[in-house]
């Protein structure tokens, strides 16, 4: 299966360990006790396989497939001869394969400890736009601040009915073609938070059966902090009108701004880290922050937002989720670090934006679906209440002229990076899902190749592409890459470009291509990856105190990693829309929900890079689907004479 023309052949290999290995793989990566777990949520947890750690010569055949398309035929026989080294039977590949397998053994998950630390934890950029995704609802109906307030409310309590399902583990188990998948996802995305330190940031969770477990959220309203208890005598949630009636009080409590200490939090990780430890050493500021971080999430009452056309609006909302629209507009009033934070705007504009190192999209657009769900079900009014409610508790920081000037830096660095950011939130509304299905395509490898047609059109050459693949289906499980690059891919776009090609001949070669994607979606989620097994084996090298290998500071990993096309699907059953910034200065960041008979989009691309335009990518990708759309519905019309 494996020996083509490539030249590569899968061998049997026999390993053995030395002990410098067997002491460089330490047993400390359990991200939680599995065992406490028992509710119905949890119910195939245990039943789920460990991630496997694929064979070194699949990988390696399969590294050198993705790299094809992006190296000249030059650069490929040298990354070729790197690889067979690489490779070779004793060699340093074998060894590091070796530590993978005896790591897997001892822990839950072999990857998800290190991918937590090398995607989020070491990551030392602002969280806003280069990590943190924001979701997009669909606009409210309400127009005013009593609306904004009364939707306000809802969410909350829809969210705190979702806790329920989470705190008594009934939530239904998430599938992916059939499978269950890992839920713990759901159990680190309320009352956790991003703590950031000087070299390395960390999380907390208190979840609901942990010791003292939180009964508060926090709401940020002109930059100022509260502290709101959202339960009373006990457990009981309070009534959408009681939370109104707290969220009108603060809103009387907070007309004039304060100093935005929450844009402290979109800063540079170390340099959050060290401001963050200076002020930790002051006692109320201490008490402020670890309510914060306890707190369930954080609701952000927006009050500003730059009056746009109406076309414009979507955009806006994407850009005020996403960062906050800057230091004059309501990026003070965010905590970047906390999981969660919901926001409500003016005029119907509202969505989240989520800290993204305990979680993927998915579970967020499960919370997201039901609470908005609960938002649309509900039908008593929301109406002043005249209970003796505990008034909400302000959270004043202690500033030091120190903290002040920090503040003003931050102020400078968000203004900066917001300015930079180009964001196209759109619908393509031809067609949707069905189509595709219909014409017996994957939905996102059509898509996918889309994108690549997209990207083709602009620069004449396929680049590096990375989709989002779940590995929910292994305990603990994050994600894999999909390399939606591919020879495949790269063939359709060339016969796109040729006018010569019959239609049949681009029907041919655009299935091929879907198809293609497919087998490399269904191999990624089944652990069969490459790009998360390239990275073990250099970060097992890192442990072992080895040099990194050559295979990995060769030029085709360099390119083959550099994502120009960052991608994900996070599919929702509301209408929303999730984005992201893009992961490399030259690249663009599109995520999408294809619906029934549309498709939600959002493109993001940097303005300091000359040669990327998220406005071009769009319509690019618009033009693209309409004509893989017409070329399937010539294909069929033509079948039918
Ligand atoms: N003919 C007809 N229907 C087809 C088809 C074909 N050849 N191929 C797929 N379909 C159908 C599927 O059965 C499915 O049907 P459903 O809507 O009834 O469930 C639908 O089309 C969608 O399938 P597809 O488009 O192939 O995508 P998928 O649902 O398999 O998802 C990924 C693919 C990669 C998005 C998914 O595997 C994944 O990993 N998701 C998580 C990504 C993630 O974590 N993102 C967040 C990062 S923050």
């Amino acid at each position: 299966m494996f020996s083509t023309a490539i030249g590569l052949s899968r061998q049997v290999v026999k390993y053995t360990m030395s002990n410098t290995m067997k002491q460089a793989i330490k047993p400390t990566a359990c991200l939680m006790p599995l065992k406490a777990k028992t509710g119905r949520m949890f119910i195939h947890q245990r039943h789920l396989p460990k991630l496997p750690v694929p064979p070194l010569q699949q990988t390696l055949y399969r590294y050198l497939l993705s790299v094809k398309p992006l190296l000249s035929d030059f650069d490929f026989d040298t990354t070729k001869k790197l690889v067979d080294d690489f490779g070779r039977p004793g060699g340093i590949g074998e060894k590091l394969q070796m530590g993978l397998i005896e790591r897997s053994k001892k822990l839950d998950n072999w990857l998800s400890q290190w991918w937590l630390d090398h995607a989020y934890l070491n990551f030392r950029e602002p969280v806003i736009i280069n990590s943190s995704p924001a979701v997009i609802f669909p606009q409210q109906s309400y127009t005013d601040l009593d609306g904004q307030l009364k939707f306000a409310a809802s969410v909350v309590a829809g969210i705190l009915d979702f806790k329920v399902m989470v705190d008594n583990q009934s939530l239904p188990v998430d599938k992916l073609g059939g499978s269950p998948l890992c839920m713990y996802q759901y159990y680190k995305i309320l009352s956790s938070c991003r703590i950031p330190g000087s070299r390395k940031d960390s999380i907390v969770t208190h979840p609901a059966d942990g010791p003292d477990p939180p009964k508060h959220i926090v709401v940020a309203h002109n930059y100022k902090f509260f502290s709101l208890e959202v339960y009373k005598d006990g457990w009981t949630p309070l009534t959408r009108s009681e939370i109104y009636q707290q969220l009108c009080d603060i809103v009387n409590r907070s007309q004039e701004t304060s100093a935005p200490v929450g844009i402290l939090t979109a800063e540079n990780r170390n340099t959050w880290g060290k401001i963050y430890n200076q002020m930790n050493k002051d006692r109320t500021n201490r008490a402020i922050f670890s309510e914060i971080q306890r707190s369930i999430f954080v609701l952000c009452l927006d009050e500003k937002i730059s009056s746009l056309p109406k076309e414009e609006f979507d955009n806006e909302v994407g850009r005020q989720l996403l960062h906050g629209g800057g230091s004059e507009l309501n990026s003070g009033n965010r905590w970047a670090d906390k999981t969660l934070q919901f926001i409500v705007g003016p005029n119907g504009a509202c969505g989240l934006q989520y800290e993204h190192a305990p979680a993927e999209g998915p579970p967020i657009a499960t919370l997201l679906d039901h609470t908005l769900t609960y938002c649309d079900n509900v039908c008593e009014d929301v109406a002043p209440v005249d209970n003796q409610l505990t008034p909400a508790k302000r959270l004043k920081f202690n500033l030091t002229p120190d903290v002040k000037e920090s503040i003003e830096n931050a102020k400078i660095s968000i203004d900066s990076m917001i300015e930079d950011l180009e964001l196209q939130i759109f619908k393509f509304k031809l067609f949707g899902k069905d189509f595709v299905k219909a014409n017996k395509l994957s939905p996102d490898g059509f898509i996918q190749v889309a994108l690549q047609l997209a990207y083709f059109k602009i620069y004449g050459e396929s680049c590096a592409t990375y989709e989002s693949a779940s590995l929910r289906r292994y305990q603990l499980g994050r994600t894999d890459t999909i390399r939606s690059c591919s020879t495949d891919s790269d063939l359709f776009l060339r016969a796109m470009a040729d006018s010569d090609k019959s239609n049949s001949e681009l029907v041919r070669l655009m299935r091929q291509a879907v198809e293609s994607h497919k087998e490399y979606t269904n191999m990624a989620v089944f652990g069969d990856g490459i790009d998360r097994h390239l990275l073990g084996l250099k970060l097992m090298a890192i442990e072992l105190g080895w040099n990194v290998p050559d295979l990995m500071m060769d030029t085709a990993y360099n390119i083959s990693t550099h994502f120009k096309l960052s991608t994900s699907q996070v599919p929702a059953k509301t209408d929303s829309t999730l984005t992201f910034g893009p992961v490399v200065p030259d690249g663009f960041g599109v995520c999408y929900n294809p619906k029934s008979k549309h498709i939600n989009f959002a493109v993001s691309a940097f303005n300091s890079s000359p040669s990327t335009s998220s406005m071009t990518l769009s319509l690019k990708l618009t033009e693209s689907l309409a004509e893989m759309q017409n070329i399937l519905v010539r294909g069929s019309m033509s079948a039918k004479l």
